[in-house]
């Protein structure tokens, strides 16, 4: 059976570019199934660093098609944008190597314009969305009234009044709002030329998909953002409007699920999140400073998309106890671990205390979420440098412990652990 599904089990920036880089070396495909450019995708190669916000991190591997499934929502223009930037990193791209859904939703100017405008709206309880436009196109996914990279293949005048009628429609809510209208005219035109661009890529993906597994192919499901940012299971409403969790890569590529084999959650070996909502375990001062690094190298917690400080805290084992049920992960890879090194101790959330009473997994609501106080399992730091650890007898007892205590506690084995940013900064476990 040939599927693995990788999923966020956190907030989001778990790792996940470098887990599926890693993972792509054993695959034919790996194919994106939900988000859009909200994602932002880390892989570390030698001296070269891609940020992938669209195009799935199986780029890197020569041999892989990479997917965008109809569970995503894309900016054409950005796209463009990106398959050209990572061209000039000297990475081969065209249409046998890159293939979109005919049926993924486009994110036109007026989402993204709606994106800020709402957000404006919503002043202090805003959601800290990345402003990208996702929220607006998947609403009008739901609503029935958006438009799809199929229609991109469209006779061309179609397809830009589709837009402009779009665009127009909604030139009144952002006027109520006090924001500037858009010319349908000029947003449509750079969506022409980049549909141009984009035409010869798009296919039906879940016959490809199909038709690639029946035959044997190995395919990677590159999950974006988190199991907490997921429409349905995450801290709503301060989540994303996609379904990132493990039943979203079938809806998000139309594929079965007697295909899938593995269900892989990454998660940092600390937490962070960016945006706003509820963080239980959310530190401020020395230690989060030191989780969160300086910015001075690119794997600090500064958001790949955004740039935003991400907001860190000691590893919420509550949270991924919940992420391990919600997705029905088959085990666990842990991330910067490597972080970790030079503290005294360590802290895991093993459970919450809310209202005096004590929650093993995360409770409905955000008000109640908002008066969790973790309770800590405190375990001993380590001193060494892990970053040249290749096997689980080369890290230090401690690290071991920590690696152990965490599968314990989520009842999911942790079968690989990442010490640096790199492809070959990982420890694998059997
Ligand atoms: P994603 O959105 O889940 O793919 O994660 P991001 O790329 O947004 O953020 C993860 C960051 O951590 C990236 O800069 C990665 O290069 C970096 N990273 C991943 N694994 C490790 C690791 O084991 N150690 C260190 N130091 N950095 C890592
Ligand atoms: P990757 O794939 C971290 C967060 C935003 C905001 C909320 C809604 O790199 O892990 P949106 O723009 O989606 O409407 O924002 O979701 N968010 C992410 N946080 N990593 C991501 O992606 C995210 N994508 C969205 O910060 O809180
Ligand atoms: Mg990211």
């Amino acid at each position: 059976m040939p599927i693995t599904i990788l999923i966020g089990a956190q907030w989001g920036d778990e790792g996940k570019g470098r887990a599926v880089d890693w993972l792509a070396s054993s695959a034919d495909i790996v194919a994106r199934y939900a988000g859009g450019d909200n994602a932002g995708h880390t892989v570390a190669l030698g001296s070269e660093v891609y940020k992938l916000h669209l195009v799935p991190s199986g780029i890197l591997h020569e041999n892989v098609v990479s997917i965008m499934g109809n569970g995503m929502v894309i900016n054409p223009v950005n796209l463009v944008r990106e398959i050209q930037s990572l061209r000039e990193q000297g990475l081969d791209i065209g249409p046998e190597r890159l293939v979109i859904s005919s049926r993924a939703h486009i994110i036109t100017p007026a989402h993204v314009e709606l994106d800020r405008a709402r957000e404006l709206a919503l002043g202090d309880e805003k959601i800290g969305t990345t402003l990208r436009g996702i929220g607006p196109a998947y609403l009008d996914k739901t609503n029935r009234a958006g438009i799809r990279t199929g229609d991109m293949l469209l006779d061309i005048e179609v397809f830009a009044e589709r837009l402009s009628v779009a665009v127009a429609a909604t030139n009144a809510d952002l006027q109520q709002q006090g924001l500037a209208s858009l010319d349908p005219t000029a947003a449509a035109e750079s969506y022409l030329e980049a549909a141009d661009y984009l035409r010869p890529y798009i296919k039906d993906v879940s016959i490809y998909l199909h038709e690639a597994l029946k035959s044997g192919k190995r395919v990677v499901c590159e999950g974006a953002q988190g199991t907490m940012l997921d429409i349905d299971h995450g801290s709503y409403p301060f989540v994303t409007s996609s379904s990132p969790t493990a039943g979203g890569a079938l809806t998000g590529l139309g594929v079965g699920p007697l295909f899938v084999e593995r269900v892989i959650g990454v998660a940092k070996a600390f937490s962070t999140r960016v945006g706003g909502g509820p963080m239980p375990t959310e530190l401020n001062g020395e230690i989060a400073d030191r989780l969160r690094g300086t910015g001075a190298n690119f794997w600090d917690e500064y958001g790949t998309t955004t740039g935003r400080p991400r907001r860190c805290g000691w590893l919420d084992v509550v949270m991924l106890r919940y992420a391990a049920s919600v997705n029905g992960l088959s085990e666990l890879m842990l991330t910067k671990m490597d972080i970790l090194s030079g503290f005294d101790e360590l802290k895991l959330a093993v459970a919450y205390q809310i209202d005096g009473r004590r929650h093993d997994y995360p409770p409905v609501t955000n008000e109640q979420l908002e008066r969790a106080v973790p309770i800590y399992e405190s375990l001993p730091g380590w001193r060494d440098d892990i970053t040249g650890c290749r096997a689980l007898d080369e890290l230090p007892g401690a690290a071991r412990n920590y690696v152990k205590r965490v599968a314990e506690l989520c009842d999911v084995p942790i079968r690989s652990v990442s010490v640096g940013p790199e492809r070959e900064q990982l420890v694998t476990i059997f």
